[in-house]
């Protein structure tokens, strides 16, 4: 799967064979190239930065790395291959073969499935677009420009199958993505973690490990769909989300290893007379944004879910690889609920937990990469760990919440919780103490005091290479 790099949209679907949606597609570009001038990244926005390309989709060296200016990076179409004799991994008509058009009767479920996915591309890139003004080090802002510049690819993958597959509604929403607008209070973006700012680089690296893991899962259950396009585009997508999420994951690491180090260096123990991020607020931020990243699975007990399952339209987390039983029938899950006052675990039909099950999944590869970061913090020498909140803690959606729960997802009444949040949450002036340390370093190999620097470059260069070339 080879990409054709000569046509207007890059692509390896054979974009030239169908001049419909060739077309579309077209007319579609100069809209999308307004949309990045306008509210994608504003700085070095037209510099050279070191960023890779998706050259193929085969598994190992897809990608060439080269300096480019964003607004002339090639976005594009990029599809797994399909896979012989694929069948539905999961749902009623598991076995079956997979679709490769869009069956009437789940036209509606899937546009919504695709439209909300799609809708997380750009938004994230808004929420970032000022960023790089405080980046702590060059090689940050390429990796922050990675990362945008495929959530903008990723926005793509999502209109192509709008165009390609939902004829004139699918028009419709492609034009509508490019006019909602993260945290605006006429058209914003449709989920909420999405219209949340982006002004500090402790948030920007909790975001792309927490938010963007959730974008893994959500794309891991659409790779499972009956419907074979949208399946075949999520795994290539999920080939790319792997370096966000590193970006994250590591991102997160240098902060903490930071924290430490300017710990020990205090008299007093306090990272923060040191011009550092001590780790008792990075706790408060992963408890943040792991609450609102988990909010985004839905709610615990869900008729859409399975409905989604039964049909097809989504699987489990690797349905294919690690169920052997695909249908999901005559089984339950336990879910715990609030009855009168008290936690109470009942059994739900397996069906109606999807989303209990895919949180699950999610829940439990944060659990890793937080075992990494203790890593991280005992060969410092320090005591401190890191830990998750319980899935219950700080919840805007879902059966819990309508009531407080402390960390360990014990029930708890509002006074408590109002004693408590401030030590559990960032507070404004935690906000305001982090924001404070966002100064540039926009100097080659220089970085900021407050996070370390990586133990090696991207590509196989060092730190110190000229990932975005200022004076270009
Ligand atoms: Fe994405
Ligand atoms: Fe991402």
């Amino acid at each position: 799967m080879s990409i054709n790099y000569d046509e207007r949209i890059p692509n390896n679907v054979d974009l030239s064979s169908d001049r419909r949606l060739k077309r579309a597609l077209e007319k579609w570009l100069p809209r999308y190239q307004s949309w990045w001038n306008d509210v994608g990244p504003q700085v070095f926005s037209t510099n050279e930065i070191y960023l890779r390309t998706a050259i193929s989709t085969e598994a190992g060296g897809w990608a060439n790395f080269d300096h480019v200016r964003m607004p002339e990076y090639r976005w594009g179409i990029f599809l797994n291959a399909p896979e012989k004799d694929r069948v539905i991994p999961g749902g009623d008509d598991a076995g079956k073969p997979v679709w490769q058009t869009v069956p009437g009767e789940h036209r509606n479920s899937l546009k919504r499935l695709i439209v909300t996915q799609a809708d997380t591309e750009p938004a994230s890139v808004e929420q970032q677009r000022w960023l790089a003004s405080t980046a702590p080090s060059l090689y940050d802002a390429r990796n922050l420009f990675q990362v945008n510049v495929e959530e903008g690819r990723h926005l793509w993958a999502m209109v192509y199958l709008l165009q390609a597959y939902f004829g004139r509604d699918g028009r419709d929403e492609a034009d509508e993505l490019l006019e909602r607008r993260s945290g605006d209070v006429d058209k914003p973006r449709i989920l909420d973690a999405f219209n949340q700012p982006c002004t500090d680089w402790l948030t920007f690296h909790c975001f792309t490990c927490f938010t963007d893991r959730d974008g893994k899962f959500q794309l891991g259950a659409l790779a499972e769909s009956a419907f074979d396009p949208m399946a075949r585009t999520c795994k290539f997508m999920l080939t790319e989300e792997a370096h966000h999420l590193f970006v994250g994951e590591s991102g997160m690491e240098r902060i903490i290893r930071r924290g430490a180090q300017l710990a020990k260096l205090d008299p007093n123990g306090d990272a923060r007379n040191q011009g550092g991020i001590d780790l008792q607020t990075i706790q408060k931020y992963i408890n943040f944004w792991f609450s609102y990243s988990i909010d985004l699975f839905g709610s615990e007990i869900s008729s859409n879910a399975a409905d989604f399952f039964a049909s097809g339209l989504k699987g489990r987390w690797r349905e294919s690889k690690d169920y052997t039983e695909h249908s999901a029938l005559n089984q339950t899950r336990a879910v715990t609920q609030v009855q009168n006052g008290q936690l109470i675990d009942t059994h739900v039909p397996l069906r109606n937990a999807m989303n209990e099950e895919l949180r699950e999944s999610y829940a439990k590869d944060c659990a890793r990469v937080v075992r990494r970061w203790n890593k991280a913090l005992q060969s410092e020498g320090v005591d401190f760990r890191v830990t998750l909140p319980s899935t219950r803690f700080f919840r805007r959606q879902g059966i819990y919440t309508d009531f407080h729960f402390n960390r360990e997802g014990q029930l708890i009444d509002e006074a408590t919780w109002e004693a408590n949040k401030d030590s559990w949450l960032p507070t404004e002036s935690d906000r305001a103490y982090v924001q404070s340390l966002m100064k540039p370093v926009h100097e080659p190999g220089k970085i900021a005091n407050w996070i370390a620097k990586p133990r090696r470059g991207i590509h196989g260069n060092d730190f110190d290479f000229e990932y975005v070339r200022t004076d270009s």
